[in-house]
């Protein structure tokens, strides 16, 4: 067994096959690879092409058949509804088995897409494993999108099936599903046939005769004849999922995981990356709505046999600042992953850690933060006042694991504030300048992987090859570009800086700002806008809108703000956290007509700029400074 992270990062340099066949063992397989990796297929080669496998019985089946049916598989752990529910693999394979069953008497086979919205209740993780039980592939959406948003997935990915929910809970409010579902099919062209809604008593929903049925009563049922169907045999390559994500335009981007590669790194990364027994309880406080939650939440630990937390709740409110320690503390977690956002919110309510001493968190091993940079501050008040290794480590919704980190289970390397850590066994990183020649250490550049990706990266955008080689692969051929930019240092460790893109990160969600421009341009009275993602101390980043209205527009600008917030939060949906919008003369804009949003964001971040060189009228840039100084963005703390 190797023992440090040089030895096998060397290791898997040398020989990726080898190393990858050799993770492969973790995994039960129908009909093992006839290639580890077949070059020829794809648009940079296929992991494990040619085997036969099924992810559910690898996180459910073969831990039963192992004799470890008693071991607790899910805690469901919701302050929102005061509950926690347990479910050992028995009752998951019960549970994941019957739901299939009725998936399949309404019609759901192999490769059918399937949409999951769903707030945080175990339903969620079924769902997604009845779905690779039978092979089809699901679509998680976020519960915090709106119908618009939703409509757009359906659409897309064709989906003929849907489990939701009548409601999911916030701290301060209900939030009925089932309107912002049935809109969503409305606005869709494609309509799907059927649709099973978990009712909840704190808010039951009618149910559309002949579309929809009861999920509680359809399983219910299945599960008192005790059905349980087969677990259908899909090839490694097949879909598992498809989760979409923010790309440049409104348009999100549909980024597909298949079967065999995602179990491959997935099962890896839970031994030598968090160093997770199976006998250990894993908490990802995240959403099953983002790849974390799809990676950590729901496949990775239960591929490896351990117990996860299903927490719907938040970090702070639910009921306070103590809710992470409190859960740690009842279920003896022993990792916890979560965003540094999350310790920001706690932080900012109990900054002395008053509430941690109230629990017992000997459990925990290591907390791991991602989804956003980790500010110094954050990481060392998390290390002060838990006293265990506090983890940064980076990665995608394309990749769906970590692309970087400081691989715990394979010896803790130091760590360096503000980097999430050193390359991953699978990723070659590179940075480069924009004509594509690489750059010393030290110097900032795009941050590119040398293909092929390895295991569970996505092979494709789902009906949009053209895009996804457009997106990823053309602009530094034989790289996979991250539209991350950073720095690699003389000792190996990367530091994420920034995005290359639009895309801005709020409270650790991956947000487009085309997209919300899109939006906003969608109103009668808005000539032109532009949306930044100013820097936020609570959120990283939230987004402020600038917009010129039309000749003629007589309406009053607070009125238009608060049409102009409503309109986001109808079409994105309130996750999008779009609060402020400023109206402005005019946009600045280089004289070939393109708007300098990077300029506004660092007048609104107050960080130094320059007055760009091919800028067409210096004199705009006083006018939106004074903007922002008379909306209060510039009075930041
Ligand atoms: N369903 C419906 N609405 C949702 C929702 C869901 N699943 N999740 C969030 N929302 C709503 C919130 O209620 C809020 O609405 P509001 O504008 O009416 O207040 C809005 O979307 C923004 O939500 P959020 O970004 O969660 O902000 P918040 O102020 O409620 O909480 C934090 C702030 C930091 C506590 C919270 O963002 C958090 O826990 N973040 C952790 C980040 C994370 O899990 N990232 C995943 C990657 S690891
Ligand atoms: P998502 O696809 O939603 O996981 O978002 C991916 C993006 O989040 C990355 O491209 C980064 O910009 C950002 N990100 C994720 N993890 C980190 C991290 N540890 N440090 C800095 N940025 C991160």
């Amino acid at each position: 067994m190797q023992t440090n992270y040089k030895d096998v990062y060397a290791n898997w340099q040398q020989d990726p096959e080898a190393f990858w066949q050799k993770a492969a063992e973790n995994i039960d397989w129908v009909e093992p690879a006839t290639q580890i990796f077949n070059p020829e297929k794809g648009a940079y080669g296929r992991w494990f092409d040619g085997a036969v496998c099924n992810t559910c019985a690898n996180c459910v089946d073969r831990h039963v058949e192992a004799g470890r049916g008693d071991k607790l598989a899910i805690i469901y752990d919701s302050p929102v509804t005061e509950q926690v529910q347990k479910y050992t693999y028995n009752d998951l394979l019960q549970e994941v088995g019957a739901l299939a069953s009725v998936m399949q008497d309404n019609g759901v086979v192999k490769g059918d897409r399937v949409i999951i919205y769903l707030p945080m209740v175990p339903q969620a993780v079924f769902s997604m494993l009845a779905c690779a039980r039978i092979g089809a592939i699901h679509s998680v959406v976020f519960g915090g999108f709106a119908a618009q948003e939703l409509a757009t997935r359906i659409e897309d990915a064709g989906a003929n099936f849907i489990i939701s929910a009548s409601c999911g809970i916030e701290p301060a409010r209900v939030v009925p599903y089932k309107p912002l579902l049935d809109e969503a099919i409305k606005l869709s062209s494609h309509k799907p046939s059927n649709c099973l809604i978990l009712q909840r008593e704190q808010h039951p929903c009618e149910l559309i005769a002949g579309r929809d049925s009861d999920y509680l009563e359809a399983v219910g049922t299945a599960k008192t004849a005790g059905r349980v169907s087969d677990c259908v045999p899909v090839a490694a390559t097949d879909p598992l999922y498809i989760l979409y994500t923010s790309g440049t335009t409104g348009q999100p981007k549909g980024v597909v995981r298949d079967n065999g590669g995602h179990m491959v790194a997935l099962s890896w990364t839970m031994d030598n990356h968090y160093d997770i027994k199976p006998d250990d309880v894993f908490w990802a406080a995240s959403d099953v709505g983002w790849v974390v939650g799809h990676s950590y939440i729901c496949y990775a630990p239960l591929l490896h046999g351990c117990t996860t937390v299903v927490y719907e709740g938040k970090p702070v409110g639910t009921p306070d600042a103590g809710a992470f320690w409190r859960v740690i503390h009842d279920h003896k977690v022993a990792a916890l992953f979560t965003a540094p956002t999350a310790f920001r919110a706690i932080k900012k309510v109990d900054p002395t850690g008053e509430l941690i001493k109230q629990y017992d968190l000997s459990s925990l091993r290591t907390l791991f933060l991602a989804g956003e940079r980790s500010d110094t501050t954050t990481i060392e008040w998390a290390e002060s006042h838990l006293k265990c290794p506090v983890i940064d480590h980076w990665w995608q919704t394309e990749t769906g694991w970590p692309i970087s980190g400081i691989p715990v289970g394979i010896g803790l390397l130091p760590v360096k504030y503000g980097s999430p850590g050193v390359p991953m066994p699978g990723y070659d990183i590179q940075v480069l300048d924009d004509e594509g020649h690489p750059l010393p250490p030290g110097q900032l550049g795009n941050i590119v992987c040398k293909l092929p990706l390895p295991p569970s990266a996505f092979p494709t955008l789902w009906n949009a090859e053209e895009r996804f080689l457009k997106a990823y692969l053309s602009e530094f051929p034989g790289y996979y570009a991250t539209a991350d930019a950073g720095i690699i240092d003389e000792d190996g460790y990367l530091f994420i800086m920034a995005r290359t893109d639009d895309i801005i990160n709020v409270a650790g969600h991956r947000l487009s700002t085309g997209a919300m421009e899109e939006v906003l341009g969608t109103h009668p009275d808005i000539a032109e806008t532009a949306v930044v993602g100013l820097a936020d101390s609570l959120k990283g980043q939230l987004p402020v809108g600038f917009y010129v209205t039309n000749d003629g527009c007589t309406k009053a600008p607070e009125a238009l703000q608060a049409e102009l917030v409503q309109f986001v939060r109808d079409a994105i949906g309130p996750v999008a956290a779009f609060k402020m919008a400023i109206e402005v003369e005019r946009l600045p804009k280089t004289r070939s007509g393109k708007v300098l949003r990077g300029t506004i964001q660092k007048i609104g971040d107050g960080t130094e700029w320059k007055m760009p060189a091919a800028i067409d009228d210096p004199e705009i840039l006083i006018e939106i400074e004074a903007a922002m100084k008379s909306a209060g963005v510039l009075d930041k703390e």
